[in-house]
């Protein structure tokens, strides 16, 4: 069976990832939807067709999500086609300030979990088989007060580099994408209240995941969606890094 697997599938990006996902890989049988909100998947794939779900409910900071999400696939047996790592979370504060337990929780999730489950699967790819990280543009330059955040970015993006080296003989492409801020539940959840971060530009979710499979399915490695943050990507290279820091602090 052919599957697409798409993490944080319960809200903002990941819920919009598996509509469009639908129409952009018609090939792909079932797409099994990773994320704790059992309940709001299910409403989310409801009006839905053109595939069949499997809601996958996992709590990717705890380290036996991946023994059962492993013994799953060893179960089924699936050809992975799309692999979403999209779920991710940050917290907005000084990193003497903000409880540990929330930026362990970040580093578990958008670092570990990524990477887990990425090599995991990877033992179910072949050939065009296609992985898409969701990283940020919190990414190109350490931010401040939004310290673990950024970092955890950062290593998305080095480690996609990274593997999309490994995979080019096996022809299996990585993608990532840095998207500015959006309208999600992530600003809530993280407590973000940052003035740059209302200062900025706001990425729209349903361009943002278009530009992205689009990327994808050319193969590219980055997407970044509006012109200013490819400027601020194409900055963030030419520039000295300590220039930046006290400029991209949030
Ligand atoms: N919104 C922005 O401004 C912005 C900007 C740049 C990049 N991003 C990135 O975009 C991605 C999607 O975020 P979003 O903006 O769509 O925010 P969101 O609406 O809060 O979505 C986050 C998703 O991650 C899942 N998730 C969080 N913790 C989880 C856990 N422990 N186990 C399993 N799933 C978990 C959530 O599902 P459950 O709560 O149901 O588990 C939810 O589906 C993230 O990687 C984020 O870093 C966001």
């Amino acid at each position: 069976m052919k599957i697409g697997i798409i993490t944080g599938a319960s809200s903002g990006l990941g819920k919009e990832f598996v509509r469009q996902s639908l129409k952009a890989f018609p090939e792909i049988e079932e797409f099994w939807l990773v994320a704790r909100r059992e309940e709001k998947i299910r409403k989310n794939v409801e009006s839905l067709d053109g595939a069949k779900f499997k809601i996958v409910p996992l709590d990717l900071a705890k380290d036996d999500s991946y023994k059962e999400f492993s013994a799953l696939l060893k179960e089924e047996n699936p050809d992975i086609k799309l692999l979403i790592n999209n779920a991710g979370l940050g917290f907005w504060g000084a990193v003497k300030e903000l409880p540990v337990h929330q930026q362990i929780n970040s580093v578990d999730v958008n670092v570990k979990a990524v990477s887990a489950l990425t090599a995991i699967c990877l033992q179910y790819m072949k050939e065009n088989a296609r992985i898409i990280f969701v990283s940020s543009i919190a990414s190109f330059v350490p931010n401040a007060y939004m310290t673990v955040y950024s970092a955890t970015k950062a290593y998305i993006n080095s480690y996609a580099r990274a593997l999309r080296y490994e995979l080019k003989k096996q022809k299996i492409s990585v993608t990532i994408v840095c998207p500015g801020p959006m309208d999600t539940e992530f600003i809530e959840r993280g407590g973000v209240r940052s003035k740059t971060f209302k200062k900025l530009p706001y990425c729209n979710v349903e361009k943002v995941v278009k530009g992205t499979l689009k990327a994808a399915k050319k193969r590219k490695f980055v997407y970044t969606n509006k012109m200013f943050y490819k400027f601020y990507r194409v900055l963030a290279k030419i520039l000295p890094t300590a220039w930046l820091v006290p400029v991209a602090k949030t």
